[in-house]
């Protein structure tokens, strides 16, 4: 009894001192083409995480986030080589490979933001934002947490031709449509993006664009102070986050 009562107490003090508390995030490709998703840490341990890589179509990666960690999460498509360089028609880190390395991605791309607690007592933070843009659906949802609310934008804004806002629509070489920018990286007007003299939420007001994307994507952020889509989970969540959660674009 003795010896079962010392590898008690060996276990758990390797749990406290390794850390009991981690949030497991499950990513997962349900569009019908292959995407390389990119990950920028602002606080925590990001060196513990990837920071960009495939993903085929269908397929899933998981990995733990540091507690606590910041950061934000989304996907790079129409990606290619051109000799060594890597680069992505959407999203595209530009750092010439899949790996980020910390580099932040270019608009448009449709971002996951989190901010993980340390503690299971803290809460966490979560959204979806086109505030940088759009370039494929998403949806973020707390794993067996009903309580917690799911993140998303699910309609394919490309399709919906932004909006019908053809100043916002973002096409390749053919024409096609490949992307949606937001009012703020279309114009970086202050006004739209709420930076100098429209620095707070009593200045900076939703506009006409950000507005119109809303009624497509309402549970996504839109302007910068569009906190009302910000989601919380307390007690400790992990989370899928689902690119293209219909199966198609
Ligand atoms: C890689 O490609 C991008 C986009 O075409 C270009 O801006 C950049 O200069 C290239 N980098 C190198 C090292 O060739
Ligand atoms: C996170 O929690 C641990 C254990 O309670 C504590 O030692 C550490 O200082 C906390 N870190 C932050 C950044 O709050
Ligand atoms: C443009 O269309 C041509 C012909 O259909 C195709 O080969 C090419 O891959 C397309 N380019 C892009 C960037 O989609």
């Amino acid at each position: 009894m003795k010896a079962n009562y010392f590898s008690v107490v060996v276990i758990f003090s390797l749990f406290f001192i390794y850390g009991c508390y981690a949030t497991k995030l499950l990513i997962k490709n349900n569009c019908p083409h292959k995407i390389w998703p990119a990950t920028q840490s602002g606080t925590g341990e990001g060196a513990a995480i990837p920071t960009g890589f495939r993903l085929a179509s269908r397929g899933t990666k998981k990995f733990n986030l540091p507690n606590p960690w910041s950061g934000r999460i989304w996907a790079r498509h129409l990606c290619s080589y051109s000799g060594q360089n890597f680069t992505c028609l959407t999203g595209d880190c530009r750092s010439g490979s899949i790996e980020c390395d910390g580099a932040g991605g270019t608009p448009p791309a449709t971002l996951v933001q989190f901010t993980i607690a340390n503690t299971s007592d803290e809460k966490d933070f979560y959204s979806v934002s086109i505030v940088d843009g759009f370039n494929l659906p998403v949806s973020v949802t707390p794993i067996n947490r009903p309580d917690c609310g799911i993140a998303d934008c699910l309609v394919n804004l490309k399709d919906a031709h932004c909006g019908n806002q053809v100043e916002l629509e973002v096409r390749d070489q053919n024409e096609t449509v490949i992307g949606c920018k937001s009012g703020c990286s279309a114009f970086n007007r202050d006004d739209l993006c709420c930076t100098g003299a429209y620095n707070s939420p009593q200045t900076c007001k939703p506009s006409i664009y950000s507005l119109t994307l809303k009624k497509l994507c309402d549970k996504a952020i839109t302007y910068p102070y569009d906190d009302e889509t910000l989601f919380t989970c307390s007690g400790g969540a992990n989370y899928k986050i689902t690119f293209c959660p219909w199966g198609q674009e």
